[in-house]
C-alpha cells in the first residue's frame, strides 16, 4: 500500500471536492464527492447519484470505491468526503462497510466548506467489523 503524505490526503480532497460537483442529487439537495487513495497509487473519485426510486441512491463513498475495482483495484488506503456544508460529514453505516471491504485501515477524511474536519480511520468508525476473514 503507498504511504499517505500529507500532499497524497490533500489531493484526495481536491478530487472529492471536485467529484460533489457532479452529484446527481436532485432529491436531497444534499451533493457529496468522494475520493479513495486505491494500493495502485491511482486516486479514484465519486459522487452520491439518486434515483427516483429513493432506495436506488448510491453514495458517494460507494461510488468512489465501486468505481475503484471496476478499474481493478483490490485495496483502498485512504478515503476523503467532502459536502458543502458547515460541518464535515461522516461515511453512513452502509458506506463504512463497503470501505471495511477494500480497506478496514484506511484514514478517513470528512472535509467541508468551513475549517472543520473529521480525521479518523475506518476501525474507529466501523469497530468489530463484519467481514470477508468472517466468512474463512
Ligand atoms: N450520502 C452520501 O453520498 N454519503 C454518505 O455517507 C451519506 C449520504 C448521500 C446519499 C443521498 O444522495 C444524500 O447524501 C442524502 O442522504
Amino acid at each position: 500500500m503507498p504511504k499517505i503524505t500529507e500532499s497524497g490526503l490533500r489531493r484526495l480532497e481536491k478530487a472529492a471536492r471536485e467529484a460533489a460537483s457532479r452529484s446527481y442529487s436532485p432529491y436531497s439537495h444534499f451533493p457529496v464527492g468522494a475520493a479513495v487513495l486505491a494500493a495502485s497509487g491511482k486516486v479514484y473519485s465519486g459522487s452520491n447519484i439518486e434515483n427516483a426510486s429513493f432506495g436506488l441512491c448510491n453514495c458517494a463513498e460507494r461510488t468512489a470505491i465501486f468505481t475503484a475495482v471496476a478499474a481493478g483495484e483490490k485495496a483502498v488506503s485512504a478515503v476523503a468526503i467532502y459536502t458543502p456544508t458547515p460541518l464535515p460529514t461522516a461515511p453512513c453505516g452502509a458506506c463504512r462497510q463497503v470501505i471495511n471491504e477494500f480497506g478496514p485501515e484506511a484514514r478517513v477524511i470528512s472535509v467541508c466548506d468551513s475549517k472543520s474536519r473529521i480525521e479518523t480511520k475506518l476501525s474507529a468508525l466501523l469497530p468489530a467489523a463484519f467481514g470477508p476473514g468472517d466468512l474463512a
